[in-house]
Parts: C-alpha cells; sequence; structure tokens
C-alpha cells in the first residue's frame, strides 16, 4: 500500500531536522528540563536518531530527527525519513529544517520507507504520519511514492500469485485508473502475432500462466516516449537449471516489468504531455517436455536467429521480440528495464542502476536527473569491439557468450541489436537487500525517478 500524506492538522508534532554542528543552537532554544532529557537520551544528532519531548499534558509535543554530519550524508541518502519508522505513531510537520537540506527528500523519503508490503498481513502497524511540509511539489512526491510502492507491491508479491496473468492484470489495474488502453497476445497467439522468442521462452509454464505480450498505451499528443520492462515472473534457469541459492530470488525477476509500471503510474498521474506506451513481455521461465533447450536455433520477430546457449539467459531473448515491436513505430525514446544480469549486480552492487546509451545528451540528462532525486544511476559502456562475443557462428547472436567476461555489457549489446536508434537499457537489481533509510529490504524500484526528472530534458517536454 503506498503511504500518503497526513492531512494538515493544527495537532501535528512540530518536529525539528538538526545536524551535529546545529545542535547547540537547537538546545539554546530548549527549557532546561527539554535540554537535560535530550543529553540523557544521549542525543547528538546522528543520522537517523530521533526523541520525543513531551508537552505539559504528557502528549508527544515535538521530536527532533539528527541528519547525521556532512559525511554521513554523504554516505546516505534519505537520512531524515527512518524518523517515519522510529517516531511513534502520530502525525507530524517539519517546523524547522538545516539550510540546505531538501525538503522534497525528506517528504518523499518519509512517504517512501512508511511504504509495507502488507498483503500477506492479518494487521498492519500504525504509522508515524508526516503533513505535506510547506513548499514542497506534494502532488508529484505522492505521485512518485505512489508508483514506487506499485513497484514494490509487483515485486514483492510471490510467484505463486504473480505470474503472466497477474502482470497483466496489474497493467489492466493501472490502464484503468488513467484511462490507458491495454492489449495483450496470449499463448499461442504470440506465434501467429508473431513474437517467437516470448512464446519459446514461456511455453513450458502452466497453462493460466502462459507467456503473453502486454501492450498499453497512454496519451494522445507528444512525443512518443515506450518503455519496455522484462516480466519474468519466475526464473527457475529452464533446463540450464539455477541452482537453489541462485534460484531463491526469482521472483524478483520481473523487476523489470514492475519498474516501468510503476514510471508509467508517475507519468499519467502527473499527467505528463506525452504518448506513453508500456511493452511487457511477462513468462515464466519453466522447466517442463516442451521446454526450449541449450543449442535450440531461434528466430526472432526480427529476422535474427539466436543459439540457446544457456536457458537462463532468457531475459533477453523476450526482450529482444518486444524491442523489435517498439522499433516498428518511431518514439523518440525506447528505455528497457531489466533485472539482466548477475554481473550488473556483481559490477556496481545493489546500490546502483546501470544504464547504457549511445545517446551523450539522453545519459547526461539521466545521470543529472539520478543525482537531482536520489535516484543514484551509472553509465555503462555499448562497448562495440564486445559485440564479436555475442556473434557465435551458428546462427547470428549467441545469448550466453562463454567466458563471463562483461556480462551486463554483452547482454547489452544483445538487445541493442533489436532496439530502435534512441535507446536507453538499465541492469537493474531491482531489491534492497537489507533496510536502509526509505528502502525497507525487498523489491525496489531503480532508475524510475531518474528517469522522471530526466524526462523534460530527454524529449524537450
Ligand atoms: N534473472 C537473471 C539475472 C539476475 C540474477 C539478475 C541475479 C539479478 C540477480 C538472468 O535471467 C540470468 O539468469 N542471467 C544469467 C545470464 C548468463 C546465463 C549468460 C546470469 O547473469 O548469470
Ligand atoms: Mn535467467
Ligand atoms: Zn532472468
Amino acid at each position: 500500500m503506498p503511504a500518503a500524506f497526513a492531512p494538515a492538522t493544527v495537532n501535528a508534532i512540530p518536529t525539528s531536522l538538526v545536524t551535529p554542528e546545529g545542535l547547540p543552537a537547537l538546545m539554546r532554544g530548549l527549557a532546561l528540563p527539554a535540554r537535560t532529557w535530550l543529553e540523557a537520551q544521549g542525543f547528538g544528532a546522528k543520522a537517523g536518531q530521533c526523541v520525543t519531548l513531551p508537552s505539559s499534558e504528557g502528549t508527544i509535543g515535538a521530536a527532533i530527527v539528527g541528519l547525521g554530519d556532512a559525511n554521513d550524508q554523504r554516505r546516505g541518502r534519505f537520512l531524515a525519513a527512518s524518523a517515519a519508522s522510529r517516531l511513534p505513531a502520530g502525525i507530524y510537520r517539519i517546523a524547522e529544517a538545516p539550510p540546505g537540506i531538501s525538503l522534497d527528500e525528506v517528504a518523499l523519503g518519509w512517504l517512501l520507507e512508511s511504504y509495507r508490503f502488507d498483503r500477506y498481513r492479518s494487521q498492519s502497524p500504525v504509522k508515524a504520519q508526516l503533513v505535506a511540509p510547506d513548499g514542497i511539489d506534494a502532488t508529484r512526491i505522492s505521485a512518485i511514492a505512489e508508483g514506487e510502492a506499485l513497484t514494490r507491491d509487483l515485486i514483492n508479491t510471490p510467484a505463486c500469485d504473480m505470474g503472466p496473468a497477474d502482470v497483466e492484470a496489474a497493467a489492466r489495474t493501472l490502464a484503468e485508473r488513467f484511462g490507458a488502453t491495454v492489449e495483450v497476445t496470449t499463448g499461442d497467439a504470440l506465434i501467429t502475432a508473431n513474437f517467437p522468442l516470448i512464446h519459446t521462452v514461456g511455453r513450458a509454464a502452466a497453462a493460466h500462466r502462459a507467456p503473453r505480450l502486454i501492450d498499453m498505451r497512454w496519451g494522445n499528443t507528444g512525443p512518443r516516449l515506450t518503455l519496455v520492462g522484462k516480466g519474468v515472473c519466475f526464473d527457475t534457469g529452464g533446463l540450464n537449471i539455477k541452482p537453489g541459492s541462485s534460484m531463491g530470488l526469482m521472483k524478483k525477476d520481473m523487476g523489470g516489468a514492475a519498474t516501468v509500471l510503476g514510471l508509467a503510474h508517475m507519468v499519467m498521474a502527473l499527467g505528463l504531455p506525452l504518448r506513453l506506451r508500456v511493452l511487457i513481455p511477462a513468462v515464466e521461465n519453466a522447466i517442463a517436455g516442451d521446454a526450449f533447450r541449450p543449442q535450440d536455433i531461434l528466430t526472432s520477430r526480427k529476422g535474427l536467429t539466436v543459439e540457446v546457449n544457456n536457458t537462463d539467459a532468457e531475459g533477453r531473448l523476450v526482450l529482444a521480440d518486444a524491442l523489435a515491436l517498439a522499433g516498428e513505430e518511431e518514439a523518440e525514446l525506447t528505455i528497457s528495464m531489466a533485472t539482466l544480469t548477475g554481473a550488473a549486480r556483481v559490477a556496481v552492487g545493489p546500490d546502483l542502476a546501470p544504464f547504457f546509451t549511445d545517446d551523450e545528451s539522453a545519459a547526461s540528462a539521466i545521470s543529472k536527473g539520478g543525482a537531482a532525486v536520489a535516484d543514484p544511476v551509472w553509465r555503462l559502456p555499448f562497448h562495440t569491439p564486445y559485440d564479436a562475443m555475442i556473434e557465435p557462428g551458428m546462427a547470428d547472436l549467441d545469448n550466453a557468450p562463454s567466458g563471463g567476461m562483461a556480462g551486463s555489457i554483452t547482454a547489452a549489446l544483445f538487445l541493442r541489436r533489436f532496439a530502435p536508434a534512441r535507446y536507453v537499457h538499465f541492469d537493474i537489481y531491482g531489491w534492497q537487500p537489507a533496510a536502509a533509510p526509505a528502502r525497507p529490504k525487498g523489491g525496489i524500484g531503480q532508475g524510475a525517478r531518474a528517469v522522471l526528472q530526466a524526462l523534460p530534458d530527454l524529449l524537450n517536454l
């Protein structure tokens, strides 16, 4: 469930955000008992440290939240956000904050921290809520928090309840809310509609979890933006099966789909002046008698043939057909998001969203966007000399080059063979391994806020 701002009320608890440098001044403004109380609590304005002060009636009269020093702020983001989990239930308002602290980030962090995945819980704890601070763009921040909550809910939902049909249902629910249209091609219809790779990867799944291509459109005017998300609802690895330790988290292998749906939510909720298309190949990479095999050679929608050297490199296969479809219509920009390779995680870890593009201006807009909204991204190269690694000889392309060198780059180069010209690809992790401020453990969107922030630059909006 997305968290929302509390309605403004006169009783909202005044909350001071304070750094260690600002603490002496704050202390001087307090009455002696309050000062003594802060000292007794060992309050040093460390990042995320919270204390409350009683009113004369014994209710919570004020709250003080530590932001840490400049080093803490360099090392972390959304440092004020942990207050949303640490403060007692109640309605809070920001009464003071040091100069240079972005209240938009504080407010967004509070909402993102308040996210809980409660679908399988009988009770949801009561929360510390925040009144939208004056001067922030509350509509925008709410839209972002809602989009991110959608992404997290979709990733966190286990594969038993988040198969291809459930991803379709989620896309339809989203479309209905914003007046978008959805077309879906399912099962054997994928063969006649010429999505052979999507069909091949997904055909071993049970009938009620049949593969499909979801095609959502919204908006009538403005530049065209096409988002493509990897929707592998569970990745067993197929016949080249994953070891149990690698399969453990593979419910999140639809993280790209979840992230583009979250981004679509943001775009539509804000009514951005563009024409949006969202393409999601939704499949389960399952094992059965009709599963595709190592060394099968497949002919893609685009006509390029692919030798399957590992059925576990399935994401690039389903994305290839979706990207080919994207390219059949002139869009100003196509962006894919996918939990595509373990190599991306090895290269940059779970906190950074690696992205690829040949478009310098798009790269700088996305990097700037990410920095502005605390959504760290890092550009990796479409290093063309490595194209040789994805060309096996037996077919046009190899889905899993041997040697294991530059795995994220070779996967990206594979996608580039199918993608339209102005193209950005994110190889995201989609999972927060340990709770951090504004990022509870579990499914997480990456890159969506960076892209949203960059859209005016990317599309001349
Ligand atoms: N979904 C995985 C990639 C993945 C694994 C992302 C772990 C995040 C965390 C993908 O389908 C996959 O299995 N990729 C293989 C490709 C290889 C066989 C060429 C990989 O990265 O090992
Ligand atoms: Mn795989
Ligand atoms: Zn996968």
